[in-house]
């Protein structure tokens, strides 16, 4: 049933054009900008994720961090994006589609951070915006699911205005900055739900 297919994509897949950024695959090009990007939002962006490795800044972590995200790309479990501002082509954060799950769920988890000098542009709207009809329409997905801590004010408003709605709360749902913590539920459907 063609509803059921898994994606297969034997060629890299092509840039994602959104309002004034690009979302690319990330390649070992982008050590260096992605490494000091992440440096400098160092503090930032902490309390926000799991627990970095020690290592993770260095060329070797990213070189298996490519790699994996080529792995996931090839057996259709996760797409990761770099997301570049267009009119200078920095590279001004991450997105990622994780966790693809087919058959009967069609659904993926988005994640995505911003580099501390470049928050508040309006750069991550512009990339989700971007993000969404491409898990609709090239990933044939149903449904994307997204997750915060009750706090992350940010990460709330820009869920919001990107259509997600919120359905739940989970507790202890993801262990972020080593601590089991609670989670609030978003969901954006491939088609709006029926009032
Ligand atoms: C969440 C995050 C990705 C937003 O990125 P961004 O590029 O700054 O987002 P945008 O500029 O597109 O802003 C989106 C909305 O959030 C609002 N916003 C951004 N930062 C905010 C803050 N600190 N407090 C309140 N609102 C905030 C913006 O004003 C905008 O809403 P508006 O259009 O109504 O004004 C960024 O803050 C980040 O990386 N945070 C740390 C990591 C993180 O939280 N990851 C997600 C875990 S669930």
């Amino acid at each position: 049933m063609a509803f059921f297919r898994t994606i297969n994509f034997s060629e890299p897949i092509a840039s994602i054009p959104g309002d004034g950024v690009t979302l690319r695959t990330p390649q070992m090009t982008d050590y260096a900008e992605w490494a000091a990007v992440r440096e400098k939002s160092r503090e930032f962006l902490i309390p926000w994720e799991p627990t970095w490795p020690v290592d993770d800044l260095t060329r070797g972590a990213f070189r298996r961090r490519i790699r994996r995200y080529a792995e996931d790309l090839r057996t259709d479990q996760g797409y990761a994006f770099v997301i570049l501002r267009n009119r200078d082509g920095a590279l001004v954060g991450g997105l990622t589609l994780a966790n693809i799950r087919r058959g009967v769920a069609q659904a993926a988890s988005l994640g995505y951070w911003m580099g501390l000098p470049f928050i508040r542009h309006g750069y991550m709207t512009a990339a989700v915006a971007a993000v969404i009809p491409f898990a609709f329409t090239t990933l044939r997905l149903h449904r994307l699911e997204a997750a915060c801590i009750p706090t992350n004010t940010a990460s709330i408003r820009l869920l919001e205005k990107t259509g997600f709605v919120r359905e739940g709360y989970a507790r202890e749902y993801l262990c972020i900055n080593g601590i089991w913590q609670d989670h609030l539920l978003y969901a954006c459907l491939q088609e709006p739900a029926k009032a």
